[in-house]
């Protein structure tokens, strides 16, 4: 039987450098001969696409419960589609947001975070490893703004985006990493990279 995968999720506010880092790691692991897949949420399936849609339009109009729902069903086709096959195929998922953005997002607009985790951990596999990007939330905003060809979006609210970093500041468990992601791109990835390699060796024989 093929030795199950090692999931690794990388999470925070919007402009913390997520895909960055995320493209960083998978190169590196790449380079020292491990299989990676690199994905993300929302993902690039038609609901994933229409989720990124719905957050680039002007207005919110869906109820947070209404949100909760439709990345928990873009979570579940990624994970029958895309992260279960790739882990029973033993290589290394990488994800650009799991299930902690739901936790810290759908959070911050009043659902019960710890119940939001709960109805996550049971329909989803869970993540080895996740690694929250720490960044003040005006910072993370100044390198949006440098980004010109991104349109702004309705998620990017300062005050909202306050509430979904100390929701991400307040998780614990011992499959989770804060890394402060204040630094350059390069010094953020040997750091991640270094965290991550280790994980690996403890993880055993990846
Ligand atoms: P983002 O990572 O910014 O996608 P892209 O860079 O491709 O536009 O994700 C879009 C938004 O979706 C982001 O503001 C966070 C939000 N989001 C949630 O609110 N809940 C979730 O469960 C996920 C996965 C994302």
């Amino acid at each position: 039987m093929a030795k199950r995968g090692i999931l690794l999720a990388l999470e925070g506010v919007d402009g913390c450098g997520k895909s960055t880092q995320a493209e960083l790691l998978a190169s590196a692991l790449r380079e020292r001969g491990l299989e990676v897949v690199l994905t993300c949420e929302p993902t690039d399936s038609p609901l994933g696409r229409q989720i990124r849609e719905y957050f680039q339009g002007p207005d919110r109009y869906l109820s947070p419960k209404e949100e909760l729902n439709l990345f928990m069903a873009d979570r579940r086709e990624h994970v029958t589609e895309v992260i279960d096959p790739a882990l029973a195929e033993g290589k290394i998922v990488i994800t650009d947001r799991y299930y902690y953005s739901s936790v810290a997002y759908q959070g911050a607009l009043g659902l019960d975070p710890d119940r939001i985790l709960a109805q996550n951990e049971v329909l989803s596999v869970r993540p080895d490893l996740t690694v929250i990007l720490a960044l003040p939330v005006a910072q993370a905003l100044a390198r949006l703004s440098g980004t010109p060809q991104r349109a702004r979006q309705v998620s990017e609210d300062p005050a909202y985006l306050e509430q979904v970093a100390t929701i991400y500041a307040g998780l614990q468990g011992p499959h989770l990493r804060h890394l402060d992601a204040s630094d350059s791109a390069q010094a953020v990835h040997a750091a991640l990279l270094s965290l991550t390699l280790e994980f690996l060796e403890t993880a055993g024989g990846q």
